[in-house]
Order: structure tokens, then C-alpha cells, then sequence
């Protein structure tokens, strides 16, 4: 099984994601990209930090030019300029020059957070991605997509920058809440649907596995889908075109995870998205109705939901109004021309979302 992905861009290789069950092959993969001669900012959260944060700095201790670690509280309302700032002090203080480098520690927040305070930081300097919750390691992680909140408006401040290098250990994942990983297969789910229909059979066909997180599946499935998002990254770094895509259950999926406060998981109203946009598609003639219910059953294979409860169609819609997406103008709607086949369609009419919401509207 392949663990080490390169990703290119115009064909020149930029970073490697490495896939390990330990941390044991960090610091080497660091010495390859120049780290030893850096000062290194470990950027992790009050749940990280205590677990896995002390066994890095004491990797890194002695290997690399001098190692600091700055934690921030867990959590989405954190991923804010004022921690930004924060972290900007720190480095300030421990003098920190264009030549040093961030160590993300954590889930997505953490990675967004630290990608913006590294393309930002003296103009730019560089970072490496250790991602440690299932939608980091195949989604956040990868692409370059950096970024914090800016009051209620989600990712609205950020910028595009590269890691140096991708280090997973897939072990981290075994200290993850239930849900929290769960949810994040809604997310590589969405991969098999867009791209790759044999792995969306593989899924199925590996539940228990997956679900029990045994390393060979969680490393086949880590590997497919972030090989799947650089295919399309590779193709479009800046979102121009085949990257939209990835927002597969996006669209009402952000609307439905605004709505409900936040209270359900972003994997979770991802999949509710894909439910109403697979029913959408059917309506189209695309899919079967055969294939939307074998999707709802796979999602609920892993406990993810299929419907949700206490929200009022007009105002789903609604917030996808306010969606950064359509703040930029014209909607690009992603439907399944088939399974395994996303398409960006900019025809999808009101009246079609609103058909896919009833479907999983209760
Ligand atoms: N940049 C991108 O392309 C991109 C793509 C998708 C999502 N995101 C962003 O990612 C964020 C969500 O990321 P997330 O779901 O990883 O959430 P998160 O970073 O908030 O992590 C979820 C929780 O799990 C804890 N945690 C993380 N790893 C753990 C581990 N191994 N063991 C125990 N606890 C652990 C965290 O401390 C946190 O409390 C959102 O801000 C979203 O906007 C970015
Ligand atoms: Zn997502």
C-alpha cells in the first residue's frame, strides 16, 4: 500500500504526505526538508497538546534548532485572528526569522489556523501539516487552503499556502471521539461519489474495519482519498474549476450545519448534503433511486445521519444565500451524473433545492 503521496503543481513535486502508524519517522522526514536548521513553533490545542505534543518536542529536542510549543483552547470559536495574533506575539518574542518554521499539531482548526499564521508571518514561512482527526488527515491537510473565521462568517479570512510536508500517524486516530471520526468519514465517502466508484464499493465492503480503525483500512482509505483530493488540487490549485467538486453536500450542508448551531458535526450535514444532492441528481435521471437509498444505507452504516429534524425549508435556503460561495456570485451546485461521477452544475434551480431538501428535511 502506497503511504508516502507527492503533490505537484505545474509538475514540479511541492510536498510529500507521509502516512506512518507512529511519530518514529517525523524527524527524519523533517532533516529531508531542512528542518534541522530551523527554530520550530509546535501550534497545538488544550485536547492535543496533552497527548501527543510533549512526545513530538521530545522527538524534536536536540534535532533541530530550538523547539517552543504555543497552545491555544480546542475548538471551532478559537480559529480566530485574535489567536492569530497571539501566535504572532509568541514568535515575535522567540525572535523568529523567515528561515524558521510551524508545526501543525491537530484537526482541521488547528491546520487552518497555523497555515494562516505561517503564509502571513514576515510575508511567509514555512509549515508542515500533522494532522491527528480523520477530516483533517484526508481533507484539511491537503490542498493549501488556509484560514480563520471572521465573526459568524466561517473561513472568510485566509490564504492559499502550501505545507513543506504532510506527516500523518494514523494512530493518533485510535484517541478520537467516536463521533468526531465518524463524522469524518462523510468526507471520504464524498471522494468515492465524485471520483472513485471502486473505492465507494471498497467502502462498503470494509465497514467494520474502518469502524473499528484497524490500521490497513484506515491507511487504504487515508491513502485513497487524499490521492483523490491532490488529483483534483493538481488540477485546479485555486478553485477555478474541477476543486469545486470537493463540495459535494456542501452547499446545503453548510446551510443545515449554520441552522442547527453548530450542533451536528460538519462530516454529518455533509452527509445530509449528499443525500439531497444525490436526490437532486436522481430527479435529473442521473442516479437511481436504487442508488440514493444504498447511499443512505451506507451513511448510516457508519451512523452518520440521513435527515435532520426542526428546520424550516425557506430557511435552509436561505442561509446558502449567504454562503461564501454565492457571496462570489453565481451558484455552482456539484450533482452526480453518476457513482463516481461528480459534475459542477450552474443551472440548479431554487425549486430543484428545494425538492432535495425535502428529501431530507423531517
Ligand atoms: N483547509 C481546508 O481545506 C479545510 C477542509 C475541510 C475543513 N476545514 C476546517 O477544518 C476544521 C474542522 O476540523 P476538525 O474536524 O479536525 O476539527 P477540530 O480541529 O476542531 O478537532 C475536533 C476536536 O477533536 C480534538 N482532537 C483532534 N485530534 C484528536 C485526537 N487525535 N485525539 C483526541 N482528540 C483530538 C480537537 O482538539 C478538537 O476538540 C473546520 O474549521 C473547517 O473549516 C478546512
Ligand atoms: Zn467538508
Amino acid at each position: 500500500m502506497e503511504n508516502r503521496i507527492t503533490v505537484h503543481q505545474n509538475e514540479k513535486p511541492i510536498y510529500d504526505i507521509v502516512m506512518e502508524h507512529s511519530f518514529e519517522q517525523l524527524v527524519p522526514e523533517l532533516k529531508k526538508i531542512g528542518a534541522d536548521e530551523k527554530r520550530i513553533c509546535i501550534v497545538t490545542d488544550t485536547t492535543i497538546g496533552p497527548l501527543y505534543a510533549e512526545q513530538v518536542r521530545n522527538l524534536l529536542e536536540n534535532q533541530v534548532r530550538e523547539v517552543i510549543v504555543f497552545t491555544f483552547p480546542a475548538g471551532e470559536q478559537y480559529k480566530t485572528l485574535d489567536t492569530v495574533r497571539d501566535l504572532y506575539t509568541v514568535l515575535i518574542k522567540a525572535k523568529f526569522d523567515r528561515n524558521d518554521m510551524l508545526l501543525a499539531l491537530g484537526g482541521g482548526v488547528i491546520g487552518d489556523l497555523t497555515g494562516f499564521a505561517a503564509a502571513t508571518y514576515l510575508r511567509g514561512i514555512e509549515f508542515v501539516q500533522i494532522p491527528t482527526t480523520l477530516l483533517a488527515q484526508v481533507d484539511s491537510s491537503v490542498g493549501g487552503k488556509t484560514g480563520v473565521d471572521f465573526d459568524q462568517y466561517k473561513n472568510m479570512v485566509g490564504a492559499f499556502c502550501m505545507p513543506k510536508l504532510v506527516y500523518m500517524n494514523l494512530a493518533t486516530l485510535h484517541t478520537l471521539d467516536r463521533r468526531v471520526y465518524l463524522s469524518g468519514m462523510g468526507e471520504v465517502i464524498k471522494y468515492g461519489l465524485i471520483r472513485r466508484p471502486e473505492f465507494y464499493q471498497w467502502i462498503g465492503q470494509h465497514v467494520q474495519a474502518i469502524k473499528n480503525r484497524e490500521p490497513e483500512a484506515v491507511l487504504h482509505m487515508v491513502s485513497v482519498s487524499c490521492d483523490t483530493k491532490r488529483v483534483i488540487v493538481e488540477e485546479d490549485p485555486f478553485e477555478r474549476s474541477v476543486r469545486a467538486l470537493l463540495n459535494l453536500g456542501h452547499t446545503l450542508g453548510h446551510a443545515i450545519e449554520k441552522k442547527k448551531d453548530f450542533s451536528l458535526y460538519h462530516g454529518e450535514c455533509v452527509a445530509i448534503g449528499m443525500v439531497a444532492a444525490a436526490q437532486m441528481s436522481c430527479k435529473r435521471g442521473y442516479l437511481t433511486e436504487e442508488q440514493v437509498k444504498e447511499l443512505k444505507e451506507i451513511l448510516q452504516l457508519f451512523d452518520l445521519p440521513t435527515d435532520v429534524s426542526g428546520l424550516d425549508k425557506q430557511e435552509v435556503l436561505d442561509a446558502t444565500k449567504n454562503d461564501k460561495k454565492m457571496i462570489a456570485g453565481q451558484i455552482k451546485f456539484i450533482l452526480l451524473k453518476a457513482i463516481g461521477e461528480g459534475i459542477v452544475d450552474r443551472t440548479v434551480t431554487e425549486e430543484e433545492m428545494t425538492a432535495g431538501l425535502s428529501a431530507v428535511l423531517k
